[in-house]
């Protein structure tokens, strides 16, 4: 029999995983599945779905400001709540997502043709039928010296309740049809093999301010992960297909709107 003071130590043990070894000493599904995530997304291994096709995939947002507070763990930097609902439109099928929050990896977890990049978002979504399946979306920042207004939300979210728009994440775009997409996992422990995996790969702006206010926590923090930023290492494709949709993404035209609007207007009076 196992005493408790064992199964004490077991449960404390599978609690303090870390980013020392980017995640190469994690167990269980982290271990041996073959659907892991992040990946490295290189051109020769994608499925390229082109504008038009039948099996076109799109993502329409829904997003809603919310107040919150962001939370700091003990892993990565949070701000929980349903930010965003999501309709896929995929050839005549239609699924629908809700958010339960967003969370920041630094350096970026998923590389494209080998490079990393400075900061990625993942926008966390269960779906809407068992609230089992996620969906989670990922958004890549780079330091290119431009402020991001929505990351300075986000940060001010830290010290004090602020309204967070992701839609300002976004810039004003409120249909994605220009991203990755393939299945894989939590990054996390228990690594489970249950994620939808969308990549925006679309660089939104950062400036060197900004990104260190992340990395003092972990990549620039020796007492983190010993160096190690809060990012898993890549995982093997294993035969994985990854999509490429290749369409136009859709921006809500307000000054096209109330061109029409005045048209009408003015027709009328
Ligand atoms: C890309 O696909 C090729 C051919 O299927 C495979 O040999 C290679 O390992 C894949 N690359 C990655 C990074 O998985
Ligand atoms: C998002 O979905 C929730 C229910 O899941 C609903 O209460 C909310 O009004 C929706 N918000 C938007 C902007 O569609
Ligand atoms: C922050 O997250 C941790 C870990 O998920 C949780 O235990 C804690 O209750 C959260 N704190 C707040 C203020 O939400
Ligand atoms: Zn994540």
């Amino acid at each position: 029999m196992v005493s408790p003071l064992l199964l004490g130590f077991m449960g404390l043990l599978a609690e303090e995983w870390n980013y020392t070894h980017g995640g190469a000493d994690w167990e269980g599904k982290c271990e041996d599945g073959l659907n892991q995530s992040p990946i490295d997304i290189f051109p020769e291994n994608l499925t390229v779905i082109q504008r038009g096709s039948e099996v076109m995939d799109s993502l329409d947002l829904h997003f809603q400001k919310l107040d919150v507070l962001g939370n700091l763990t003990s892993h990565n930097y949070k701000l929980s709540g349903n930010f965003l609902n999501v309709t896929e439109n995929y050839g005549s099928l239609q699924t629908h997502g809700k958010s339960i929050g967003f969370h920041f990896h630094s350096p970026s977890e998923h590389m494209i043709s080998g490079k990393q990049f400075d900061l990625e978002m993942h926008i966390v979504m269960t779906d809407d039928e068992d609230g089992i399946i996620y969906y989670v979306l990922g958004l890549l920042f780079h330091v290119n010296g431009k402020t991001n207004k929505f990351i300075n939300s986000v940060i001010d979210a830290y010290t004090a309740k602020t309204t967070i728009k992701l839609s300002d994440a976004f810039d004003g775009v409120t249909q994605l049809n220009n991203f990755y997409h393939y299945q894989g996992s939590l990054t996390t422990p228990p690594c489970s093999e249950i994620v939808n995996w969308f990549i925006w790969p679309k660089l939104l702006d950062l400036d060197s301010t900004q990104l260190s206010w992340f990395s003092k926590f972990w990549a620039e923090n020796k007492e983190f992960a010993n160096g190690h930023g809060n990012n898993r290492n890549t995982q093997e494709l294993n035969g994985r297909v990854i999509y490429f949709f290749d369409g136009v993404d859709v921006q809500e035209s307000f000054s096209k709107s109330l061109f029409v609007s005045a048209l009408i207007l003015g027709f009328f009076i």
